[in-house]
C-alpha cells in the first residue's frame, strides 16, 4: 500500500516555487470544452484530480497533450456528452461539465460526482442553477441527465454563495443566448481566476470578486492562460514549517490569497513577512493558542485551511476551539492526530484543543486530501517516525509533496 515514511523533527529552511492552484485548474479544464480552437494552460499542476479530469476530456473526443506543466487542448473534434462514470465518481469537481457539456452539446449524462469525504457534498444547487438558466435537469439511480436547447440568461441567484455552483452558473452563462446576472456569488480567488479565463476566450465579464457578476456572453475562442498559484498549497508549507519551527518562504502567489490564514499565523505567534507575490513565514517561540476560530466563505478562514491549522493549534500552549462550519465531516483527522499524541476533542463540528508539548510518530491513515496533509504537517513535527497510509489522497491535491519537503530539509520517503 502507498504510504509516506516521515522522520519528524527536522526544521525546514528555504524557499519554494507554489505550484498552478488545483482548485482554479478544475474548472478551467471543465470549462476548455467551450471555446473553438486551441487553447494553452501553463502552469498546470501534475496532481491527481487533473489526471482524471484530462481521462475526462480525452474520454469526450478533446485533444489533450501536457508536457513540462504546459496544457494543450482542442475540443473542435467534441463528440461525446456523457462523463464516464467511474471518472465522474472520483471527483467533486466534475459536476462542472454539467454545465460546460450542456452549453456545447444541449444534452449531458453525468454519475453523481465523488470528491473527498469530508461531508454529505449536496449538488442540489448546482442543479437549481442550471435550471434558473434553462435547463431540464433530472436526477435518480442513473445519476444527473441534462437537457436544454440554448441557456437562456437572466437572474441566477444563489442562497448560500457556493463555489462550486457559482462555477457552474458561470460555465452555463458563457454560452447562452443572454446576459446573465449571478446573484450571492462566491467571492473565492478561484471564481475570479474562472472569469478570467473565460474574459481570456472572449466573454465579457464584470464584478468577479463581488458578490453579483455579470457574464455577457460572446463566441468563445483558444487563448493562452497560466494558471496562478495554490493558495492552499501555499498555506500547507507555511504550516509545515511554523510545525517545524521554521523558516520558509513560498513564492509565486499573492498573499491577499492568503489573508485570512496569515492573519490566524500570526495570532499564533509566527512571523509573517509578504510582498508582492511571496510570503515568509518564521516561527521562533512556542506556538500560542487560539481561543475562538471558524471557517467561512472567502475572505473568511478557508475551511481547506483548517486541517492544516489544527495540528498546530495542538502544539499550542493552552486551550484553542475551532468550528468548522462548511463541511460536516471534516474534523474527522482529529483522531488520526490524537494518534500521534495530541488532546483534541470534536463535538458535532467544533473541536477544543488542549495543546500538548510534542507529537510522538506512529501509524496514521489519510482519508482525505486536506485531511492527510494535516497529519503530514503533524508528523513532521513528531518525535520519531511516522508512518502516512491514503497517501493517494494527498497526490490529488499536492505536486510531488516529498520533493518540496525534502528540499526545505525534511526527511520523508514514499513507499509502495
Ligand atoms: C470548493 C473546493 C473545496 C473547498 C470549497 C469551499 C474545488 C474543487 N473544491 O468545493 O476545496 O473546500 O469550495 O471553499 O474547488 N452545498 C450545498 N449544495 C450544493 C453545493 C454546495 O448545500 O449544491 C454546500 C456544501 O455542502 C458546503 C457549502 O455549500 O456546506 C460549500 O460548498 P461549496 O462552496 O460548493 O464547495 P465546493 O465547490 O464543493
Amino acid at each position: 500500500m502507498p504510504e509516506i515514511i516521515v522522520e519528524g523533527g527536522h526544521r525546514l529552511r528555504g524557499e519554494l516555487h507554489i505550484q498552478g492552484s488545483k482548485n482554479a485548474v478544475l474548472p478551467i479544464l471543465a470549462a476548455s470544452v467551450l471555446p473553438e480552437g486551441e487553447t494553452v494552460l501553463t502552469h498546470v499542476p501534475v496532481i491527481g484530480d487533473v489526471a482524471v479530469s484530462l481521462e475526462i476530456l480525452s474520454a469526450l473526443g478533446v485533444s489533450v497533450s501536457l508536457a513540462d506543466g504546459r496544457l494543450t487542448l482542442c475540443a473542435d473534434s467534441l463528440c461525446g456528452d456523457e462523463v464516464p462514470r467511474e471518472l465522474g465518481a472520483r471527483m467533486r469537481s466534475s459536476v462542472l461539465f454539467l454545465g460546460s457539456l450542456l452549453g456545447r452539446r444541449q444534452k449531458v449524462r453525468a454519475a453523481f460526482p465523488g470528491g473527498c469525504a469530508i461531508g454529505s457534498r449536496p449538488v442540489g444547487l448546482h442543479l437549481s442553477v442550471l435550471r434558473q438558466l434553462g435547463a431540464e435537469i433530472s436526477s435518480g439511480g442513473n445519476g444527473l441527465c441534462g437537457r436544454v436547447g440554448r441557456f437562456t440568461g437572466g437572474v441566477v441567484a444563489l442562497p448560500f454563495p457556493s463555489v462550486g455552483a457559482t462555477e457552474q452558473a458561470l460555465l452555463a452563462a458563457a454560452s447562452a443566448a443572454g446576459d446573465t446576472v449571478i446573484r450571492g456569488a462566491a467571492r473565492e480567488p478561484e471564481v475570479q481566476i474562472l472569469c478570467d479565463f473565460l474574459g481570456a476566450c472572449g466573454a465579457k465579464i464584470r464584478g468577479q470578486g463581488t458578490a453579483e457578476i455579470r457574464v455577457m456572453p460572446a463566441p468563445l475562442h483558444g487563448c493562452h492562460f497560466e494558471i496562478p498559484g495554490d493558495r492552499i498549497a501555499a498555506g500547507t508549507y507555511l504550516a509545515a514549517a511554523a510545525a517545524t519551527a521554521g523558516d520558509v518562504t513560498v513564492r509565486g502567489i499573492p498573499p491577499e490569497h492568503l489573508k485570512s490564514s496569515l492573519a490566524v499565523f500570526r495570532l499564533l505567534g509566527c512571523r509573517v513577512d509578504e510582498g508582492e507575490d511571496w510570503v515568509r513565514l518564521v516561527r521562533e517561540g512556542m506556538l500560542r493558542p487560539v481561543p475562538r476560530l471558524e471557517t467561512g466563505p472567502y475572505p473568511g478562514f478557508p475551511t481547506d485551511m483548517q486541517p492544516l491549522i489544527l495540528p498546530l493549534l495542538a502544539l499550542a500552549s493552552g486551550e484553542s476551539r475551532l468550528r468548522e462550519n462548511l463541511f460536516e465531516n471534516r474534523l474527522g483527522l482529529a483522531g488520526e492526530l490524537n494518534r500521534l499524541g495530541a488532546d483534541i476533542r470534536v463535538c458535532d463540528r467544533l473541536a477544543v484543543i488542549h495543546g500538548v508539548r510534542s507529537f510522538t510518530g506512529s501509524s496514521v491513515a489519510a482519508s482525505d486530501l486536506r485531511g492527510g496533509a494535516g497529519l503530514l504537517v503533524a508528523a513532521l513535527a513528531a518525535r520519531g517516525v511516522s508512518r502516512i497510509t491514503g497517501r493517494r489522497y494527498i497526490e490529488r491535491g499536492y505536486e510531488e509533496p516529498e520533493r518540496n519537503l525534502t528540499a526545505l530539509g525534511a526527511a520523508i520517503r514514499l513507499i509502495g
